[in-house]
């Protein structure tokens, strides 16, 4: 017998096998194959007259026959004997753990821009990008921050041979905006920033800023704390208070740094706030005139406002958590537990 020839065979019995729906049945099927006079003891018995190349295949499929014609006729018994019906091949055992189907989350940093996003186009505000890759124009000279000024220092920027810098804040998309648009303007530029801290609890050589500008006309200080004001209780609830404290940045004039007020303790002072009752956020201010100059705009008819915003220190106060690798490290045991 050829080797193909015993492979024809093998299906056959298998499928016999199958069908085999009483117990007779069964036994018919194991006689005619497995019995002493059966199909593959006169295969065995042949084995010597098999030619010698196909030898080997032929002695393999015979095992296989066996083995697989048996398991097949003792399961066929179990199935009858347990009252199955003969077609019922697919057995489900109810005892198993489900199969889990594991479905991904937002991360913490990508929950926080969105939200940022939705409630700031609600206020008329669109979306800017801006590249990663900055030139020392659109990061540093365009923002009026001169040449000696220390957050150039290369203990702060990351610089690239080229001469270009990894951007160390959002604040140059504010340039290519106003470069391109005439006011009113109204964006937001959730992004990538590069600084070279060294990373802690609190900091991290990569993070993530939200910028907005608005320049109109007779836009004030008062529009930008009302705006900030009125995010915060959107972000993180009603009885959240936004507080401005004086600051400089080279960008604005006057500059604050704002806070919000602490939502664990809602202001009388906890381990998350230090004992504050605030909650640092990052900085804003009206737009210098230099800058506005720059871009070729008019101080004197337009006015505007810019903010930034931190994203892992929001998404940090938001979910509660304490060390900002953990944004960092994508461990789903710690991503699943702030999903929304
Ligand atoms: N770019 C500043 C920083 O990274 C934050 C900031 C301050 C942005 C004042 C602004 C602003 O738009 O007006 O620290």
């Amino acid at each position: 017998m050829k080797a193909v020839e015993l492979q024809a065979l093998k299906e056959t019995a298998l499928r016999e096998g199958r069908a085999a729906s009483t117990p007779e049945a069964i036994e018919q099927v194991r006689v005619a194959y497995l019995g002493r006079k059966g199909a593959l003891q006169d295969i065995m018995r042949g084995l010597k007259d098999v030619d010698a190349s196909e030898r080997p295949a032929v002695g393999r499929i015979a095992n296989e026959l066996k083995t697989a014609l048996t398991e097949l006729l003792e399961t066929r018994k179990t199935e009858l004997q347990a009252g199955a019906s003969p077609s019922a091949t697919p057995r489900f055992d109810y005892t198993l753990p489900g199969v889990w189907n594991r479905i991904g989350t937002r991360h913490p940093v990508s929950l926080i821009i969105e939200e940022t996003i939705r409630i700031f186009a609600r206020m008329g505000f669109t979306v800017a990008d801006g590249p990663d890759i900055e030139t020392e124009y659109y990061n540093f000279d365009a923002l009026n921050t001169p040449a000696h000024h220390p957050s150039r220092d290369t203990q702060d920027t990351f610089w690239l041979e080229t001469g270009r810098l990894l951007r160390t804040q959002t604040s140059p998309v504010q340039i290519r905006v106003m470069e391109k648009q005439k006011p009113p303007i109204r964006i937001i530029a959730p992004g990538r920033c590069y600084r070279r801290d060294t990373t802690d609890a609190t900091h991290s050589a990569n993070f993530h800023q939200i910028e907005g500008l608005y320049v109109h006309r007779d836009v004030s200080l008062a529009d930008l704390k009302g705006d900030i004001a009125g995010f915060a209780r959107e972000l993180m609830g009603p009885d959240v208070r936004v507080r401005f404290r004086p600051h400089f940045f080279p960008f604005t004039e006057p500059s604050v740094e704002y806070d919000f007020s602490c939502h664990v303790c809602g202001g009388k002072g906890c381990r998350v706030c230090k004992q504050s009752g605030w909650i640092e956020i990052s900085g804003a201010g009206m737009v210098h005139p230099r800058v506005l100059k720059t871009v070729g705009y008019d101080p004197e008819t337009v006015s505007g406002y810019a903010f930034g915003m931190g994203v892992e220190r929001i998404a940090m106060i938001k979910y509660g958590i304490h060390d900002i690798r953990l944004l960092y490290e994508n461990d789903v045991r710690f991503l699943e537990q702030v999903s929304v």
